[in-house]
């Protein structure tokens, strides 16, 4: 059963329903909504209890970001920093509507995810699965993937609320910030998720300024609930939560999985919660309301009118019933689509790519271009952390139906007439020598791995222990390009790596497809062989030297956001600090002109026309960015991203791009009114192909 295309309910029409079916129910039932069954007691990895007269069900919460955890037919995705990668607002809404009818057809009510979770530190453990080290991207594709998911009838929950941007320590650390730098940089992507009709949002595990998050009424009711109006419900972490009334008091609406510690078969909640009522520790409202926050999701959705019988398992998978959505082809189409969109191609020298039919003899050298040896989903949550990546570990995985590795893929396009010859070992450098002396082009894989905390893979505990290409990569590198002169290096890295070799003559391009899912492999030849011409951009910066960020994974107590709005690329143009490869940065086949730009300030909003020119031989998208230098006054970075269109030209056409700023894009957070305010003075409006390659510039007043 494929999941009906749905209108909504407004937020207004869905409380209506919640109250009066809430209304009817007893302090221990609206407790019970409130309250997870335990971990490991149930068929999802999450599930609340129902209730009987007045009836509402059991509700199935299930991981993750980039598809179903432990489930069988399902797509594993693009991871989302691939979604990030591709800055195609129209592949990203593909992706969630189809993730969204995969989560409906196994009947799960809620997706854990998408993640929110800043990539502060190149180094941070998750940050493969979100969107990148800039908030205005998070937050385009945050409203993208929100609504694809749940059109199809799917509560998303976006994690993890908030400032939880590294894994070391990620229980009992605390995450020391400012307010301002809260609302601009971390707050950004849930509040443009809340604008699209968020329904439900995931606190984190550590502490913000000394108070757990589940637990932090200001971070919690008074952004969250006040200020950005967020009508649905917050759910702890799995054992985030850390106290029955001031979690409750300070608007917490749901515990999961439901027990104290995961496992131990005690909650703060449930009868607790009603005894924490009827002594007065806990008003009634507050328990009213969470039940009505969580029915108004429900009804919110739609999943009163027939939603599917749950059909996942994650502790018994063969007693799940088997459910294939028929459009299976479709969501194997988009992902091979958005994982081309996403290759980003960093540097191409004497347009060695793509291939001409000029090479006949193609090396693949080292262990990530083959399969995983441990075999496919042979690790914990994808921790092998060997052969080919396409996916970080933890719980943000999905296990692969299949996974078309990079020898498998280019292999296949390659055809009869080019002969491919594989290398599948990272130690034996007089063979990998040898093998790429007598290629026409050989290219040359690396790989960088991190995950989730509770799994550590070769020493890397959840965070990378440093930014080196894994599995002897660099000296892999290097010994290729001393025995050949056409050399193209293909990185799948969860985030940035140093490029030690990177000013080596011989290695002609550096191609970057991030961790593109099942479909890696396909997507990869797709660009290579210029059946698509890349147009993936960078979602963050790489560095020349790990130093040279303004952020790191800190193993203190307290981890101080000190850098405050510098975060990313923003650190880089404050301190006139040259990258390697700049934000926004991403080569394509083809090459692009800016012309005209002119800017219209209307009262608090304004908006931009750019010309954007397919000068080169063959068609191809371009992605216009446009950043904005804020009046001095504000005191803001000196640029910021705050619009982006992807725009597909045929070689020698032409098209106006046009950009909006709405106000919140042209306001700060003001500390002292403690409001967006929007500044006096001149904005600066730079328009160009990455952060560092702005092409044309306007000045405009509001
Ligand atoms: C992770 C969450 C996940 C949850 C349930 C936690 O450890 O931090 O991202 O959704 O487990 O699996």
């Amino acid at each position: 059963m494929a999941a009906p295309s749905r209108n909504l309910l407004s937020w207004e029409e869905a409380h209506v329903k919640a109250e009066k079916l809430v209304s009817q129910m007893s302090i221990d039932q609206k407790a019970g909504l409130a309250t997870g069954q335990g971990w490991e007691t149930t068929l999802c990895v999450g599930q609340t209890y129902g209730s009987t007269n007045p009836d509402f069900p059991s509700l199935c919460l299930q991981d993750g970001p980039a598809g179903i955890r432990w489930a069988d037919n399902v797509t594993a995705s693009v991871s989302g920093i691939n979604v990030a990668a591709s800055w195609d607002k129209d592949l990203i809404y593909k992706r969630g509507e189809y993730m969204g009818d995969e989560f409906y057809l196994k009947g799960i009510h809620m997706a854990l995810g998408p993640s929110f979770d800043i990539m502060r530190s190149p180094r941070g453990g998750r940050g493969w699965e979100a969107f990148g080290e800039d908030p205005y991207l998070q937050g385009v594709a945050a409203s993208l993937t929100i609504s694809g998911i749940q059109e199809q009838g799917v509560i998303a929950v976006p994690k993890h609320y908030i400032l939880n941007n590294q894994e070391t320590n990620r229980k009992n650390s605390s995450s020391d910030i400012d307010k301002r730098t809260l609302h601009e940089v971390y707050v950004w992507p849930y509040a443009r998720a809340i604008e699209a009709g968020l329904g439900g949002v995931m606190c984190s595990y550590n502490q913000i300024n000394g108070t757990w998050t589940c637990e932090h009424e200001y971070v919690l009711t008074t952004v969250l609930k006040e200020e950005l109006n967020f009508q649905g419900l917050i759910m702890s972490d799995w054992g985030a939560q850390m106290s029955n009334e001031p979690s409750a008091n300070a608007g917490l609406d749901m515990t999961m999985p439901g027990d104290i510690v995961m496992g131990d078969g005690y909650s703060w909640w449930g009868s607790n919660l009603t005894k924490a009522v009827e002594e007065g520790r806990v008003p009634e409202e507050r328990v009213t309301d969470m039940a009505q926050r969580i029915a108004a999701a429900y009804y919110k959705m739609r999943q009163d009118e027939g939603f599917p019988d749950i059909g996942v398992n994650g502790w018994d998978r063969e007693s799940a019933p088997v459910r294939i959505h028929p459009d299976m082809d479709k969501h194997i189409q988009v992902t091979r689509d958005i994982g081309a969109a996403s290759v980003v191609l960093l540097q191409n020298n004497d347009n060695t790519l793509p291939l001409s039919s000029d090479v006949k003899k193609i090396a693949l050298i080292g262990s990530d271009a083959g399969p995983i040896p441990q075999g496919l989903n042979g690790c914990e949550d994808q921790s092998c952390g060997a052969g080919h990546l396409a996916m970080g570990w933890g719980s943000g995985t999905v296990d692969f139906p299949y996974l078309i590795t990079p020898a498998d893929g280019i292999t296949a396009r390659a055809g009869d007439g080019v002969e491919v010859v594989t290398h599948f070992d990272d130690w034996d450098l007089e063979k990998a020598k040898e093998i790429a002396a007598d290629a026409d082009v050989v290219f040359v894989f690396g790989m960088a791995d991190s995950g989730e905390e509770y799994i550590s893979v070769d020493g890397n505990v959840g965070d990378r222990k440093n930014m080196s290409l894994w599995h002897n990569g660099d000296n892999l590198i290097e010994a290729v390009a001393e025995a050949s002169d056409n050399v193209v290096v293909v990185i799948n890295a969860v985030g940035s790596v140093l490029m030690p070799w990177i000013d080596n003559e011989s290695i002609k391009s550096v191609v970057w497809p991030g961790l593109a899912g099942q479909e890696s492999g396909n997507a990869l030849a797709d660009v290579l062989f210029g059946d698509v011409n890349p147009s993936g951009r960078l979602p963050y910066t790489i560095a020349v030297n790990e130093e040279d960020y303004g952020a790191t994974i800190d193993p203190n107590f307290n981890v101080v956001y000190h850098e405050k709005l510098e975060v990313g690329y923003k650190h880089f143009d404050a301190h006139d600090i040259e990258p390697l490869f700049a934000f926004g940065h991403g080569l394509s086949y083809s090459s692009f002109e800016y012309g005209k730009l002119k800017v219209k300030a209307k009262k608090d909003k304004a908006s931009a026309t750019v010309e954007v020119t397919n000068v080169g031989d063959v068609d191809g998208a371009e992605v216009a960015q446009a950043y904005l230098g804020f009046p001095e006054s504000a005191g803001a970075p000196p640029k910021n991203l705050r619009g982006f269109e992807k725009v597909y030209l045929k070689a020698g056409k032409k098209s106006k791009v046009t950009f909006e700023f709405e106000t919140i894009d042209l306001s700060y957070w003001n500390e002292e009114s403690e409001t967006w305010v929007v500044p006096e003075g001149e904005f600066t409006l730079y328009v160009g192909a990455s952060s560092r390659d702005i092409r044309e510039t306007a000045t405009f007043t509001l």
